[in-house]
C-alpha cells in the first residue's frame, strides 16, 4: 500500500508519500517561519492561507520527486486533529477531496500519533512494547504504548507544554519566533550551573509535567541579573542555559520513573522538543545507564512533517479504518480515544 500524508495542523505544510513495502518515497516541508516571525507567533488566519498556497504545489512536488503519477497512491491521510482548526480544514479538504477524486480512501489521522509512530520510519526501529515521550509545543505526554492505538497515559504536562516553555522562555529573553531552537542556540554559549532553575514536580511520585513556572523563574532572575549585570549577553546565555538544563533534567527524571514504573526497557521520544541536542545527549546517557535504549526520529521528523502522517495513516488504511466522506476535524482530540488496530 502506497499512501500520500499531509499535514498542515499549525505552522509547518508537510506532504509525503509512505510505501509500506518501500519505505518513505518522498517528502518536503514548507515553513511558514518567515510569515510568522513579525508576529512572534503563530496567525492562525494567515497559518490556514499560506497551507492554502502550498498544499497542492507541494503534493505534485512530492508526486515528480516520487517518479509516481496519481493514480499509483492507495490512500490519503490527513491531520483531522489536534491543532489549528482553520488549518487543519486545508489539509483535511485537499486530502479528502484528493482520494474522493483518485477514487481511494481516505483516513484522518491523529497529529500526536503521528509524532508517536515517527520513530518507527528510523533504523533500527524500536519493538513494541516501549514508553513514548511526546514533547511538542502543545503537549508533553508520557505514553506507554503496547500496538498501535494501545496508549495509556502516564502523566502529562499540568499547564505548559516544554515546547510552549521554551518559546514563552525564548521570548523573555529577547529571541526571535520560533523560540525553542533559538533558545537552544543561545543555551550553547551559556555556562553550566551559573544559575540552578527548580525541577518542578519531580520531589513527588508521579508522571505529570508543570513547566509554567520556569518562564517566571526565567523571567525574575533576567530582570534581577541584569539590573547588576556587567556582561548583559553573557547573563542571557547563562539563564537560556539554567533553563534547557532544567526542562532537560526534568523529562530526563520522569522517563526514567515512567520506564522504572513500567518495567519497560524502550523509550522513544518525539516531537518538535525531541531535536533538542541536549536533550537527546543526556536522555540517552542516563537511560543506557538503567540498562534501556533510546530512540529518536531524526531531527527533521522531530518537527512537524508529513512523513509521519503518511506512515500513521498507512497503519489505520491498511487495518479497514477509513474516512466517510463528510470529515471532520478536531482543534482538541484525547489521544486515548483512538481505536486500537
Ligand atoms: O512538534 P512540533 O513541530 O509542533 C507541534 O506539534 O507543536 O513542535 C514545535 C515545538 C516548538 O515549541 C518549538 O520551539 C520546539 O518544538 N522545538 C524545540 C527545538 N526544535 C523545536 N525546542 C527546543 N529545542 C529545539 N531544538
Ligand atoms: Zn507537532
Amino acid at each position: 500500500m502506497r499512501v500520500l500524508g499531509i499535514e498542515t495542523s499549525c505552522d509547518e505544510t508537510g506532504v509525503a508519500i509512505f510505501d509500506e513495502a518501500r519505505g518513505l518515497l518522498a517528502h518536503a516541508v514548507y515553513s511558514q517561519v518567515a510569515i510568522h516571525a513579525e508576529y512572534g507567533g503563530v496567525v492562525p488566519e494567515l497559518a490556514s492561507r499560506d497551507h492554502i498556497r502550498k498544499t497542492v504545489p507541494l503534493i505534485r512536488q512530492v508526486l515528480d520527486e516520487a517518479g509516481l503519477a496519481p493514480d499509483s497512491i492507495d490512500g490519503v491521510a490527513y491531520t483531522a486533529g489536534p491543532g489549528l482548526v482553520g488549518a487543519l480544514l486545508v489539509g483535511a479538504a485537499v486530502g479528502r477531496s484528493l482520494a474522493w477524486s483518485w477514487r481511494v480512501p481516505a483516513i484522518g489521522v491523529h497529529h500526536m500519533e503521528g509524532h508517536l509512530l515517527a520513530p518507527l520510519l528510523e533504523q533500527p526501529a524500536p519493538e513494541l512494547p516501549f514508553v513514548a515521550l511526546l514533547v511538542s509545543g502543545g503537549h508533553t505526554q508520557l505514553v506507554d504504548v503496547t500496538g498501535i492505538g494501545c496508549y495509556r497515559m502516564l502523566g502529562e504536562s499540568l499547564d505548559d507544554a516544554a515546547g510552549e516553555a521554551f518559546d514563552k522562555t525564548a521570548k523573555i529573553l529577547g529571541l526571535p519566533y520560533p523560540g525553542g531552537p533559538e533558545l537552544a542556540k543561545l543555551a550553547e554559549l551559556g555556562a553550566p550551573g551559573r544559575y540552578r532553575f527548580p525541577r518542578p514536580m519531580t520531589d513527588r511520585p508521579g508522571l505529570d509535567f508543570s513547566f509554567s513556572g520556569l518562564k517566571t523563574f526565567a523571567l525574575n532572575t533576567l530582570r534581577a541579573e541584569l539590573a547588576i549585570s556587567e556582561d548583559q549577553a553573557q547573563t542571557r546565555a547563562d539563564i537560556a542555559r539554567a533553563f534547557e538544563d532544567a526542562v532537560v533534567e526534568t523529562l530526563v527524571i520522569k522517563c526514567r520513573r515512567a520506564l522504572r514504573e513500567t518495567g519497560r526497557e524502550r523509550l522513544i521520544l518525539a516531537g518538535g522538543v525531541s531535536a533538542n541536542r541536549r536533550l537527546r545527549e543526556r536522555m540517552s546517557q542516563a537511560i543506557a545507564a538503567e540498562g534501556g535504549a533510546t530512540f529518536y526520529p531524526r531531527p527533521s521528523f522531530c518537527t512537524d512533517n508529513g512523513a509521519m502522517i503518511a506512515f500513521a495513516g498507512c497503519q489505520r488504511l491498511r487495518a479497514g479504518q477509513r474516512e466517510p466522506l463528510a470529515f471532520k476535524t478536531r482543534a482538541r482530540w484525547p489521544m486515548d480515544e483512538l481505536a486500537a488496530l
